[in-house]
């Protein structure tokens, strides 16, 4: 991401917040794992966003309009010794010189400084309850402010959610967000490759996971957005199995939900697919339905229609499935009214997909639906969950969890799937298998 699309970020806020208000975020912490031992540092998605700068111990302010700098970040001190063992500190010169700062304090500072810096101000944009150590900062700044105002000290007026404003911004993806976000999906699509080349039975999932992990680490992606989800079997119908500890067998399934993160952004991509590299006639059944779901769901992803739009078509199309194999009985209608569809399908069919893998932005207005637009980013991911042990399922279905994943961006005349680089169809998974 170039300083250019920072700036450009930090114009567009500035701009909505409009004169004589002031934007404060903090960096994310350094978290301890156990004695000695951190957890490997993420920058907070909305600092990050903003600021492109990667320390702890940071806080960005925007004051628009200000003469002295609209841009304000307080950081750590350059610090020779500690940058011997830790690596280097940009400092209040790095700050301004490489991360676009107009002014840079040390943080130790800030109880000084911004005090100062609010009296200016009437609206404070500041995301309350995320952080509690600059929460009670903040509410001492405010009260200092107030106790003074018999001296004419005037405290700002209004509290406003900056991260309302910030998570719109970040839902539409600009051009070299795609770009990366792309980059991101094919590096995961080649571990996906990767592991249905190399699957064998007997081998353990946590041997898959490793195998993922390893192709895109080399290539250049070293941090998963989330967890790396394997199961094998029955595993694969615990919505959130990450144990990923039991041996794949040959007569099974399994599903794979792994993607990595590339500079912050995130892919999430689930496919699943037969040990033995052949599907059995009953998992081709349900398989074929599920990806029949998920293309039903995809051909809804376009400009104007509503977000639960492709959910609905999920919904339509596995449950007359369901009824066509005999797993579901009655009306479709009725039974979708019913959400009978939930024994077997109990989640969402997507969500919004950027920094987060789960990202930030509204899914409803007003208590409806948004509409989708283009540069919006979603994933499209039915499933079809058939537990050991299911009362009143045939055990030809049973132990076996599918779920097909893709990443899809939202374009001027429909849409563009960022992961169709990782292989979905029988004919495709069975060929790859193959080699
Ligand atoms: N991997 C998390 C999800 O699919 O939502
Ligand atoms: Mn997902
Ligand atoms: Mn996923």
């Amino acid at each position: 991401m170039t300083k250019t699309e920072f700036k450009r970020r930090r114009r567009q806020l500035m701009r909505m917040m409009g004169k004589d208000s002031i934007a404060i975020l903090p960096a994310a912490a350094v978290k301890q794992r156990n004695n000695d031992v951190h957890y490997s540092y993420r920058p907070d998605s909305d600092f990050y966003y903003l600021t492109g700068f990667s320390e702890p111990e940071a806080v960005a302010v925007l004051i628009p309009g200000r003469k002295q700098g609209e841009y304000i970040l307080f950081c750590r001190e350059r610090d020779e010794e500690k940058e011997r063992w830790d690596g280097p500190i940009a400092g209040q010169e790095g700050a301004v010189s490489e991360y676009g700062a107009d002014d840079s304090f040390p943080i130790a500072d800030l109880d000084d400084i911004l005090p100062r810096m609010l009296e200016q101000c009437e609206r404070v944009f500041y995301a309350m309850g995320c952080n509690p150590e600059l929460d009670q900062q903040m509410s001492n700044w405010v009260s200092q402010l107030r106790r003074k105002a018999r001296s004419g000290v005037h405290p700002p007026q209004e509290f406003i959610a900056l991260d309302h404003y910030l998570h719109d911004m970040r839902l539409y993806k600009s051009r070299s967000e795609i770009a990366l976000m792309r980059k991101a999906a094919r590096i995961s699509a080649a571990g996906h490759k990767r592991i249905m080349r190399d699957c064998r039975a007997g081998m353990m999932e946590y041997q898959m996971e490793a195998d993922f992990l390893h192709e895109c680490t080399r290539r250049g992606a070293r941090q998963q957005a989330y967890s790396p989800i394997v199961g094998g079997g029955n595993n694969a119908t615990v919505l959130h199995y990450v144990d990923n500890d039991c041996k794949l067998q040959a007569d099974d399934l399994v599903l794979v939900d792994a993607g990595c993160e590339l500079e912050l952004y995130a892919s999430d991509i689930t496919r699943t697919f037969p040990v033995s590299g052949r599907f059995s006639e009953p998992q081709a059944l349900l398989y074929q339905l599920v990806l029949d779901a998920q293309l039903a769901a995809i051909k809804q992803v376009k400009p104007g229609n509503a977000y639960n739009a492709p959910h609905k078509a999920a919904v339509r199309t596995l449950t007359r499935g369901l009824v066509k194999l005999g797993l579901l009985k009655g009306n479709i209608n009725t039974l979708i009214k019913n959400e009978k569809y939930k024994k077997f399908f109990m989640h969402g069919t997507g969500h919004w997909l950027g920094m987060d893998v789960h990202d930030v932005g509204d899914y409803k207005i007003d208590g409806h639906w948004r509409q989708l637009e283009p540069g919006m980013v979603l994933t499209i991911e039915p499933g079809l969950y058939i537990p050991l042990g299911s009362k009143g399922v045939a055990k030809k279905w049973q132990g076996i969890g599918i779920r097909i994943e893709d990443d899809i961006l939202v374009t001027k005349d429909g849409c563009d799937i960022l992961s169709a680089d990782a292989p979905k169809t029988i004919q495709e998974i069975e060929a790859i298998m193959e080699q």
